[in-house]
């Protein structure tokens, strides 16, 4: 659906990797361009008409970002410059001063590096502990093993709401609910899901949640970091600077700014914010249950055709979602990526900076499909026809 709206899908492409990023339909990208060309500025700086027109499309932004995931307040969205960067700031800016030795964080072996290393770097400055939530048989988190995994110490809860290779969707809402039972806070890393589900933080009661713009259709470089306000008001900033500060004296005094304009340090990416807004106009527009409805649907086509080819392991077939890793038998994954590129079919391969889920798979490398609404029946049959030639891979790419 909507193919039309992205330049990238004009000619041959079978663009597969959306996990890694999505292409970017045009209103977006005219957006960014307008931007640039035609009201540029800084913001929150200027007085002239251009830079208040700035600073109203960039607080626009917070506030689409709001509705969209359904914040109570626009003042609990910070722009970041990605998943990443939002997960390091909850990470040292409120946990690093929040935490204790002993304190444990619970992760699982399937999260993404973003949320797997920060928590190490922090285990080491302050001493805190690291432990996985087992996965069940298909790889997913259950309540049940969230519970178990509890215990005294337990202080946070960090998981994907979609992870980057099973792409199973997590229960985050019956997990908050546990989670607080006990006193613990929960960290969303919504880097997977925020373009294939829909987001409502409000109705999770989740305390922080991180996106990235680039897997929502939006720019590059840019994303959010939602906290609820109570927090926000306790975390630190990890950078300082130019616009973040109400005043400073010469011996080093300072007076930060409120939430969420003190986490702002330094010009902002305004042309990726606004980008990000026109994502967001993009996403409402089309409609997330009409997304989620075709993602799955496509995806258990891809599923049913695949299973009936001998050559081909499956991993995470049951999970429900858009995303599908497999192996082709006795071919090296990127090899398997190389071919169906001379097919024009682009899909990712290795380890999807997740490198301790093949702990869990027992597979050095995966290939993963990455589905999105763009992708179609014909696509995938396209895909399929490749896949059943495989035996001239090595013809076709030696
Ligand atoms: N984290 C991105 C992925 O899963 C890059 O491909």
């Amino acid at each position: 659906m909507n193919r039309e709206d992205f330049s990238m899908l004009d000619g041959n492409l079978i663009y597969f990797d959306n996990g890694a990023t999505t292409l970017k339909p045009k209103c977006v990208v005219q957006s960014v361009v307008d931007y640039y060309s035609k009201y540029c500025a800084n913001a929150h700086r200027g007085d002239y008409q251009n830079s208040q027109k700035v600073d109203s499309m960039y607080e626009g932004v917070r506030e689409k970002v709001k509705n969209f995931i359904h914040a109570k307040e626009a003042s609990e969205i910070i722009f970041t410059s990605g998943a990443t960067d939002g997960l390091n700031r909850v990470v040292f800016g409120y946990f690093k001063s929040h935490l204790k030795p002993g304190d444990e964080v619970l992760l699982t072996e399937s999260e993404h590096a973003s949320n797997v290393l920060p928590w190490f770097v922090l285990a080491r400055e302050i001493g805190i502990q690291v432990r996985y939530i087992p996965l069940d048989s298909h790889y997913e988190v259950t309540l049940e093993n969230v519970k178990r995994a509890i215990n005294d110490k337990t202080k946070v809860i960090s998981l994907a709401y979609v992870t980057n290779v099973v792409g199973d969707i997590r229960p985050m809402r019956d997990i908050c609910e546990l989670a607080h039972k006990h006193g613990i806070l929960v960290v969303g890393d919504g880097a997977q899901s925020i373009s294939h589900i829909r987001t409502d933080v409000g109705w999770d009661d989740i305390d922080f949640f991180v996106a990235s713009a680039h897997k929502m259709y939006g720019p590059t470089g840019v994303g959010f970091l939602y906290g609820k306000f109570d927090l926000l008001t306790e975390m630190d900033p990890i950078s300082y600077g130019g616009g973040m500060n109400a005043m400073y004296l010469s011996d080093g005094y300072m007076e930060l700014r409120e939430v969420p304009i003190k986490f702002e340090a330094g010009t902002q990416n305004i042309a990726g914010v606004i980008g990000m807004g026109a994502a967001i106009d993009y996403l409402n527009q089309i409609g997330m249950q009409k997304i989620i409805k075709h993602e799955h649907q496509l995806k258990e086509y891809l599923v049913m055709k695949l299973k009936d080819l001998n050559s081909v392991i499956l991993y995470n077939e049951d999970v429900v979602g858009s995303i599908l890793a497999f192996n082709v038998k006795d071919i090296f994954s990127q090899d398997v990526a190389v071919y169906l590129d001379r097919h024009h079919v682009c899909i990712r391969s290795g380890n999807h900076c997740s490198k301790i889920l093949n702990q869990v798979f027992n597979v050095n490398s995966t290939c993963r499909i990455s589905l999105a609404f763009y992708n179609t029946y014909e696509e995938v049959d396209q895909f399929i026809e490749s896949i059943k030639n495989i035996e001239n891979i090595w013809q076709e790419i030696l």
